[in-house]
């Protein structure tokens, strides 16, 4: 079987992982990640993992038409339980899911990063949610890329254990840091630019349909928010 075309989101992902590295991949779906990771990164062993069977059935399937079944395990289970002190993982990938799934499944999976020098997260939304949880939990995000591909946006952060703080700086509200990523503010490229503006867009339509609410606590506190957000999307798109 000819190896397949990688998307430029998981080819930015790739390039990520450390020459050798051992990689999990939770989420695998298709299994192209652990692939190149050990064709492309010279992983030396790398653990394919999906809580669904048939999108597990299929990374497993690639994998073995890759002639690469000795150099990955598939395992079928919830997030980094799948993981054991013996595999020795020192780097881990999750992309593909939302930002609230991804930091879930790091707080549920905490012991199981024990040996792990290297996270690569990438979160179809609420990118905000990890970046919090990497800051909670003694993680320092070393790079943020951003991509557009087809119609959407991608955001890939990477974090190593560290100061966590560091990225962040005094001047600007945290809250707005860990919403536009630290690094990605200062960068500003088109797909950040294209990103937020649909976001603002997108807020924008919620504040107007709010309009007729009910005024509440609630959407009083909401309202608000979302006047924030919106001021802080025109200051980083312009
Ligand atoms: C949209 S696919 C992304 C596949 C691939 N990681 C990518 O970025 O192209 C999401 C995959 O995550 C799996 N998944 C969802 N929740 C999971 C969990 N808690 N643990 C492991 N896999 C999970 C789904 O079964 C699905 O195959």
């Amino acid at each position: 079987m000819k190896k397949a075309v990688l998307p430029d989101r998981l080819a930015v992902i790739v390039e990520q992982i450390d020459q050798g590295a051992v990689v999990a991949d939770i989420g695998t779906d298709h299994g192209l990640v652990p692939v190149e990771a050990v064709v492309r990164r010279e992983a030396g062993h790398a653990v394919a993992a999906d809580v669904n069977a048939g999108p597990l059935q299929a990374a497993s399937d690639y994998i073995a038409a890759c002639g690469l079944t000795g150099k990955i395990d598939t395992r079928l289970g919830s997030g980094l339980t799948v993981l054991t002190e013996n595999d020795l993982i020192d780097t881990v990938v999750i992309a593909g899911m939302g930002g609230t799934l991804i930091s879930d499944i790091l707080e549920q999976g905490r012991e199981h990063l024990r040996s792990v020098q290297k996270l690569i997260l990438q979160p179809n939304v609420s990118a905000d949610r990890i970046r919090r949880w990497l800051l909670d939990n003694g993680w320092k995000l070393i790079r943020e890329q951003i991509l557009k591909e087809e119609r959407h946006v991608y955001e890939i952060l990477t974090a190593v254990p560290g100061e966590a703080e560091a990225p962040y700086h005094q001047q600007e509200p945290l809250e707005k840091q860990l919403l536009f990523g630290p690094y990605l503010l200062g960068e500003r490229n088109n797909a950040f630019k294209d990103k937020w503006m649909r976001e603002k867009d997108n807020w924008q339509q919620i504040l107007n349909q709010l309009a007729n609410a009910v005024p509440t606590e609630q959407t009083t506190a909401k309202k608000r928010k979302l006047n924030q957000y919106i001021a802080w999307a025109e200051e980083v798109i312009t």
